[in-house]
């Protein structure tokens, strides 16, 4: 292909996706300078529960592209993509939740991705001008670890972007690591709308006493210190990650518990923060 035509593919498909991400009212992306602090659960969760508001539809872009999670803890997978016209019709998960990832894109599930920043890029870019998102309001990126190509991209390709969700745990490590990324995100001049400290306390399913099993207050120290709101506190409960695997969010199947009960108090706070 020649220069002038890779310019002008380039540039139409940046017309296509600022067409495509204009529909969307909201755009929102969960993010951490560290890996295994929930992030994939949260926006799991988080979907599900802004999808119970009754506020608009609600969509996720899986751009985890080494690891993406997001199909299966929605109840998906590959075989529910469509393609209609050159269109990827994303499947509707759990509480009618519509999913485009990554790993629909895969040949094979365990097909390792080590792809380099230029080509993550385009796939997003891809990703964004071909996907039909109608009917979606919110739409929530969820993201790998730190602050590499992906939150990059995001915060470049993205037009009309609200703002990064910003997840911990209680220590100090993870309070040092993450507290980078608040900064990243503010260099770029993107929006830190909270911040969620998860793993926060452990309430013993048999003798109910509350433990803490990360020790500190990383996710309060983090919002003052950055001046953001704390959004607020999920505990450790086993039915998070229990749920996961079987593909139905926890605020579905457990309501009652305290976890999801934060998890839908810090929904509506996002919600209501967008407005
Ligand atoms: N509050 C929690 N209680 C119990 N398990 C959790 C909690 N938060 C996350 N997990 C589990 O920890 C693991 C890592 O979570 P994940 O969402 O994949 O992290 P990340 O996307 O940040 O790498 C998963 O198995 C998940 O189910
Ligand atoms: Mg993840």
């Amino acid at each position: 292909m020649s220069y002038p035509d890779m310019m002008k593919q380039m540039a139409e498909r940046q017309k296509k996706i600022i067409e495509n991400m204009n529909k969307i009212k909201y755009k929102i992306s969960v993010f951490s300078g560290k890996g295994g602090v929930g992030k994939s659960v949260v926006t799991a969760n988080l979907a599900a529960a802004i999808a119970g508001l009754d506020q608009g539809g609600v969509g996720i872009l899986d751009s985890d592209f080494t690891g993406p999670s997001i199909p299966r803890m929605m109840g998906l997978d590959r075989s529910q993509l469509e393609v209609v016209g050159g269109r990827l019709i994303p499947p509707q998960g759990a509480a009618g939740v519509k999913v485009v990832s990554m790993a629909f894109l895969l040949p094979e599930e365990k097909t390792p991705v080590i792809w380099r920043g230029p080509i993550k890029k385009i796939a997003l870019e891809q990703l964004l001008s071909s996907s039909d998102w109608q009917g979606t309001d919110y739409l929530i990126f969820d993201l790998p670890p730190g602050t590499g190509d992906e939150a990059l991209n995001i915060m470049q390709v993205l037009p009309g972007f609200d703002g990064f969700i910003v997840v911990t745990v209680p220590t100090e490590i993870s309070r040092a690591s993450v507290s980078k990324s608040i900064g990243f995100a503010r260099k770029m001049h993107a929006k830190v709308l909270g911040v969620i400290e998860n793993m926060s306390g452990h309430v013993c399913p048999h003798c109910g006493n509350d433990n803490e099993i990360f020790v500190g207050n990383g996710g309060e120290l983090l919002a003052t210190e950055m001046k953001v709101p704390l959004l607020g506190k999920i505990p450790l409960d086993h039915r998070l990650s229990e749920t996961s695997d079987q593909g139905v969010p926890m605020v579905l199947k457990y309501p009652d518990a305290p976890a999801s009960k934060s998890l839908v108090d810090i929904a509506e706070r996002i919600v209501e923060s967008l407005k």
